[in-house]
């Protein structure tokens, strides 16, 4: 049985006081038993000392972008290696709002996945449809061109040291979750896809949902199973919200 992976994405939001407290309270409830890891992606400026509080903690601490570039003249870029010294295990990659905010391709996220694995950091490549392409009947093409960029750069036996996450937009911060059925199909097809490369890569890679993830509806999502945790946003920037996922987590280990 996969591990599930519960990830709270701040997006931007916190400071120092407020990121202190939050880390504090989710160290200080995280559930008993085994079979689940959780994690946290605060913004840049933070993630060093995230890290620094979660040292010795089952807490682990990852960036929500990365450059594809490893070093030198990009004004305003986070390196990889630069990540991996601060202490992040994982960063984020391809999340929609930077597809659909700064016009990242499937191409440049594919770079960046690439560049973060070649650095020791575990990349969580973010797929999903708009409500528009779901409505078309393309859900199923969209999230295959976003996934196939990334086979095509690094091939299937990077994702042996990946995650993916199906977030369809429409779910993102407007409380319309995908229903335990809708993720499922999805999910379901994105490892069916996989596995058509390489059958023990999918049955072990780690698939998470997002998308108004919250404490009344996780343990229904998380049941699912092709659903092996989620990449939470609003409900991960409080510890009680955060711990309630990771308490359905870890009920169902
Ligand atoms: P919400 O949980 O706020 O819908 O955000 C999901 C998300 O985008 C996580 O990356």
């Amino acid at each position: 049985m996969r591990d599930f992976l519960v990830a709270g994405n701040w997006k931007m939001n916190g400071n120092n006081a407020a990121n202190a407290e939050l880390v504090a309270g989710i160290i200080a409830g995280v559930p008993g038993g085994g079979g689940f890891s959780l994690l946290v992606c605060p913004p840049f400026p933070y993630v060093g000392a995230v890290s620094a509080q979660a040292e010795g903690s089952p807490l682990k601490v990852g960036a929500q972008n990365v450059s594809e570039h490893e070093k030198g003249a990009y004004t305003g870029e986070v390196a990889p290696a630069m990540l991996r010294d601060v202490g992040c295990e994982y960063v984020i990659v391809g999340h929609s709002e930077r597809r659909a905010l700064y016009g990242e391709s499937s191409e440049q996220v594919a770079a960046k996945f690439v560049a973060a694995q070649d650095a020791g950091i575990i990349p969580i490549l973010c797929i999903g449809e708009t409500l528009e392409e779901r409505e078309a009947g393309t859900t199923e093409a969209v999230v295959d061109a976003q996934l196939d960029a990334v086979l095509d750069a690094a091939g299937i036996a990077a994702f042996a040291n990946a995650v993916i996450a199906y977030e369809p937009v429409w779910a993102i911060g407007t409380g319309m979750t995908a229903t335990p059925e809708q993720a499922q199909d999805v999910h379901a097809h994105i490892r069916a896809r996989l596995a058509g490369e390489s059958e023990a890569i999918a049955g072990d890679v780690q698939i998470l949902y997002g998308g108004s993830m919250k404490g009344e509806n996780a343990a229904g999502l998380l049941a699912q199973p092709d659903i092996d945790g989620g990449l939470i946003g609003g409900a991960s920037l409080k510890a009680d919200d955060f711990l309630a996922i990771a308490q359905a987590a870890a009920s169902l280990r």
